[in-house]
């Protein structure tokens, strides 16, 4: 097992929706005591924390990603006490507890916006980003929001323009205004000092604009387009040199692990969305002076062959350093890797092999909720769409709720998530997929990642070794991990065909995890379609 202190590198991390885990109180939308409910399964699947989506008070414009209060917890997921219970649950169950941290804007239903959007002249003036119309009337400068339009939202009081890179109704704090940058700063703290273990921090490399509000470039034809966002939307068509990823950032990236270094054995994950996502999470997560971790939308858009994930690996290693990734194959923001990936290959076969690369990644991982039992994208009917962001650029892109909808936990009404018609429906399809189908199935979906994290867990060369890529030959994925004594070969077939490769190592012996079949006749190695072998290295 890991040194307590460092539980995070190389650690698994599960993503709770809090919304869509368990509804507790009967009102169609998940809370924190349901989340308590469920700790139990949690630590079931041999995982080492969770992180819990925003709870904080919001009007959910965003569905808690538009903070108006960041040290409490809105009434719709319960109490600051529920959470106390929460995190002591959690603590007993030797699960660590991260939460999302949404400092680059809050809610414009927060008091800091409200005060800021009076007057040029009051106190918090310069919290947000204001900035003059040009002479015919128009915004600042070109930047664009994500979620569709213009940046930049006209206040009539201020007769200013202010920022916003997501909703209009999520004014970006100003980070050049060190007594804002401090009161983010505080508000972490207020966790930290009821005992949290860490931070997911949204947006991390959007804290900080040009001061001199220039043009951002359009994209070059053809070049690639690595933000995270759908090529639908016009965000995608500029490159993002001057509203993200500003220098400025590393030193209050440097500010804020001073601030997680009071608290020995804490950590942060930042999200990254940028035009150099793996240069972005290298220069964030080197030289442990400021992340700890940071993932990337890498492995959350589509290609996923091994040559592919090769190229990635490579890239990664290539400017890595003493860096530290967290990789994610799903999340809250994206299509479900089942679907993303696996609808032109076995959606069923197709995510434990994905799953077993995942969790052979040098690196840490976040697992996102019912990631584990394989579910696909649920299919969300136009009427019942609640992103924003989905409205918007429908049906090009359909928003991001097919991968919010409820937990399946049995195959009953409504899945068992609620006594009632829940805020996103239940999937027809998740039913088959319930927990309480696969818990007794070994070889469901489920218990081939509870082996596989069991697996992880007794092999320290998975848990943070050095990572070399082998040659097996185009169609299949290699590598070794290697710490200590311990060096490991493991080979994935993402193909829908048998493949035989010959080993470029001289292998000791097999090492079986449950459900994953191959033969091995010396160094000829044959993986059957959607099949993964590890092998101790001689
Ligand atoms: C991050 C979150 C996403 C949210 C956005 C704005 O990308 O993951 O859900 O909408 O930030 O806060």
């Amino acid at each position: 097992m890991q040194d307590n202190m460092m539980w995070w590198r190389g650690g698994v991390i599960y993503q709770i929706y809090p919304r869509s885990f368990l509804d507790s109180r009967g009102d169609g939308v998940g809370d924190l005591n349901g989340i308590t409910e469920k700790l139990d399964y949690v630590a079931s699947l041999n995982v080492d924390g969770i992180w819990l989506s925003p709870f904080f008070t919001s009007p959910m414009l965003d569905f808690g990603y538009d903070v108006s209060d960041y040290r409490d917890v809105d009434p719709m997921f319960g109490t600051l006490e529920d959470f106390k219970a929460l995190l002591e649950k959690a603590h007993s169950l030797g699960l660590k507890v991260m939460i999302d941290q949404v400092i680059s804007h809050t809610s414009d239903q927060h008091p800091w916006f409200q005060e800021s959007r009076q007057n040029r002249t009051n106190p918090k003036a310069d919290w947000f980003v204001w900035a003059d119309p040009k002479p015919d009337g128009t915004p600042p400068n070109n930047w664009l929001s994500i979620f569709g339009g213009s940046a930049w939202t006209f206040d009539s009081r201020r007769q200013q323009y202010y920022l916003h890179n997501f909703l209009t109704s999520q004014p970006d704090v100003n980070f050049h205004h060190p007594e804002a940058r401090q009161a983010q700063l505080d508000n972490m703290r207020f966790w930290l000092d009821l005992g949290v273990d860490g931070f997911r921090l949204d947006t991390v490399n959007f804290y900080f604009h040009d001061a001199e509000l220039r043009d951002n470039p359009p994209v070059p034809k053809g070049e690639a387009k690595t933000l995270g966002a759908p090529e639908a939307n016009p965000y995608t068509w500029q490159r993002h040199v001057y509203d993200l990823s500003r220098p400025e950032n590393l030193d209050f990236l440097k500010d804020l692990r001073a601030l997680m270094d009071e608290y020995p054995g804490t950590t942060t994950v930042g999200e990254i969305g940028d035009d150099n996502p793996l240069e972005r999470m290298a220069e964030y997560t080197a030289g442990g002076d400021k992340l700890h971790m940071a993932y990337t939308f890498d492995l959350l858009n589509m290609p996923h062959s091994a040559s592919y994930l090769r190229e990635v690996i490579e890239r990664f290693q290539r400017l890595a350093g003493d860096a530290w990734p967290c990789w994610a194959t799903s999340n809250h923001d994206v299509v479900r890797s089942a679907t993303r990936w696996g609808a032109d290959e076995d959606p069923h076969a197709y995510p434990k092999v994905m799953l077993a690369v995942l969790f052979s990644l040098r690196g840490s991982v976040c697992l996102y909720q019912g990631e584990e039992l394989g579910l696909p994208e649920a299919d969300v009917p136009f009427e019942r769409i609640q992103d924003p962001y989905g409205k918007v650029l429908w049906p090009e892109f359909k928003g991001r709720d097919g991968c919010r909808t409820p937990m399946p936990w049995t195959d009953g009404e409504q899945g068992g998530f609620s006594p009632v018609e829940p805020w996103l429906p239940m999937e027809a399809r998740h039913l088959e997929l319930a927990v309480s189908r696969q818990q007794d199935d070994p070889n469901a979906t489920l218990n081939t990642v509870r082996a596989l994290l069991a697996f992880r867990r007794s092999h320290p060369a998975l848990f943070d070794g050095d990572l070399s890529l082998v040659d097996v030959g185009d169609d299949l994925l290699g590598f070794t991990r290697q710490k200590g004594d311990e060096t490991l070969l493991c080979v994935f077939n993402l193909t829908g065909q048998e493949q035989q490769t010959t080993l470029p190592v001289e292998v000791a012996s097999d090492l079986p995890v449950a459900h994953f079949t191959a033969t091995r006749d010396g160094s000829t190695l044959t993986l059957p379609a959607y099949q993964a072998a590890f092998m101790q290295v001689a």
